[in-house]
């Protein structure tokens, strides 16, 4: 390609990415193409000969524009929104261009200093001593496996046949996940069950570890939820910080949704004792603003991931170094590698802190808001408070509460058609009910108030109806 081409095709894309950004909140939320339409544009026949590049640029940047559901709108309120941000798309691009490699420092010297860098910040941010470490992965999933591996390793080197587990039901999915791609068997499972807020029942955890003992199991880690998905729950983190030190057992927390909070000066006391735990899964493509594939695993002490991972090769032999010298594919799963660490980087240095706790604490301040406007209408059921930045509630117009649960999978339904904004259902205390997590920082009350005159809309309409 000539200069002249590749440029052209360049700003087209750029153009293309400024024109998302600006035009996002006009945009509707929800878009899910049918299969058929899918089908059809996405030519089943292998390209054996080239296609005009102009064109198939032209047809890809319509169809990301306008046929994806827009996880970084700002009325995307499901799940964990993905708000991203400008500078971090850049900078990736930036290391896409050049084909970093950050496996190791011989190959990448500028890429490994700018980790390790970065996970300093992020180890500073959330209280750990001199000496920890960590690594970038391409999630929250793979650092949640990441850190079972320095678990499993570190406490239990030989044999792990016996090794039991502890963690809430309301720990997110990848951690059951990650223990099954282990090897584990349910058997070495134990989900613990929570209190009312959804946090981990620390007596119920104590005595299923003395029982574990006594049969002769071996307890080797404790995982805490710093924020659960379903509704922003942080468990004890000091008193499983205690139960893990009396028994010698790995503290992992998974803060991969809340860990943010830690930059919001309002809110941080909330994850007061996050420092004591042996590895943290931080998130950075959630409240971190950060585009995806971006996670991070801190844990307290780097040798213990360089005890997890290193498997040396004769090929290899050439890259060991200087020990200040990290060698990530000493800390994880991966060899070749991208150079994640470079955007979250950039959005820190062209952002500032500062101003990225505050961009935090809207979300706080987002979820503090939907509940006055919950709090205006008697159909309204608060089931969780927004303790960390999550909100989940449920309508309740009839005495059947099989009925109410129909009305709230068909109200969510009817936000997602309508695309103005996006919320879905989870399972709340045996009900189906309807979560909001409004951290991106652009959301504002004008959006969370249309967003609630199309929910209570739809309700009275219901109501009138079934009268
Ligand atoms: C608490 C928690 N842990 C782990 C994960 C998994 O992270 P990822 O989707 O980045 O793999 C999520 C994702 O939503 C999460 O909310």
């Amino acid at each position: 390609m000539t200069e002249k081409k590749m440029k052209k095709l360049g700003y087209q894309v750029i153009d293309v990415i400024v024109d998302h950004r600006h035009n996002l909140s006009s945009k509707r939320v929800f878009n899910k193409p049918d299969f058929e339409f899918l089908d059809s544009m996405i030519n089943p026949t292998m390209p054996l000969e080239a296609d005009d590049p102009t064109a198939v640029f032209k047809e890809l940047n319509q169809m990301v524009s306008e046929h994806v559901t827009h996880i970084d709108h700002p009325r995307f309120f499901s799940f964990i929104p993905g708000p991203s941000n400008y500078y971090s798309v850049l900078a990736d691009t930036l290391s896409t261009g050049h084909n970093v490699f950050a496996g190791h420092w011989m190959g990448g010297a500028y890429a490994s200093m700018v980790e390790t860098r970065t996970l300093d910040w992020l180890a500073n941010i959330m209280e750990y001593p001199e000496g920890s470490g960590g690594i970038f992965t391409s999630g929250g999933s793979m650092a949640n496996l990441t850190a079972l591996v320095a678990a499993r390793e570190n406490k239990l080197p030989e044999d792990h046949s016996k090794g039991t587990i502890y963690y809430s039901e309301q720990t997110h999915s990848s951690l059951s996940k990650a223990l099954r791609i282990l090897g584990f068997k349910p058997e070495n499972m134990r989900k613990i069950d929570s209190d009312e807020q959804f946090r981990i029942d620390t007596t119920a955890l104590l005595t299923t570890i003395e029982k574990d003992v006594k049969k002769g199991f071996r307890p080797f880690c404790i995982i805490g939820n710093a924020g659960t998905t379903n509704t922003g729950a942080v468990d004890d983190l000091n008193a499983l910080s205690q139960l893990a030190k009396e028994h010698q057992l790995w503290f992992h927390i998974d803060a991969a949704y809340g860990g943010a909070a830690m930059l919001s000066k309002e809110h941080q006391h909330k994850l007061k004792g996050i420092g004591k735990a042996d590895s943290i899964t931080l998130d950075p493509h959630k409240w971190w603003f950060q585009p995806y594939e971006m996670g991070c695993l801190l844990v307290q002490d780097r040798q213990t991931l360089k005890k997890a991972f290193s498997v040396q090769a004769e090929y290899l032999a050439d890259t060991v170094g200087d020990s200040r010298e990290i060698n990530y594919y000493e800390h994880g799963v991966q060899l070749s590698r991208s150079f994640r660490a470079l955007k979250l980087y950039t959005f820190f240095r062209c952002v500032g802190l500062n101003k990225i706790g505050e961009d935090v604490s809207r979300g706080f301040e987002n979820a503090a808001y939907i509940e006055t406007l919950l709090q205006q209408k008697d159909y309204w059921e608060i089931i969780t408070k927004p303790y960390l930045g999550i909100i989940s509630f449920r309508a309740k117009l009839f005495e059947s509460e099989d009925k109410n649960d129909a009305l709230n999978a068909k109200l969510s339904q009817h936000v997602l058609d309508n695309g103005y904004a996006m919320i879905n259902t989870t399972q709340l205390k045996g009900h189906t009910a309807l979560r909001m997590c409004p951290i991106h920082p652009e959301t504002t009350t004008a959006f969370l108030d249309k967003t609630f005159e199309i929910m209570n809309a739809f309700i009275e309409r219901k109501n009138a109806n079934s009268l």
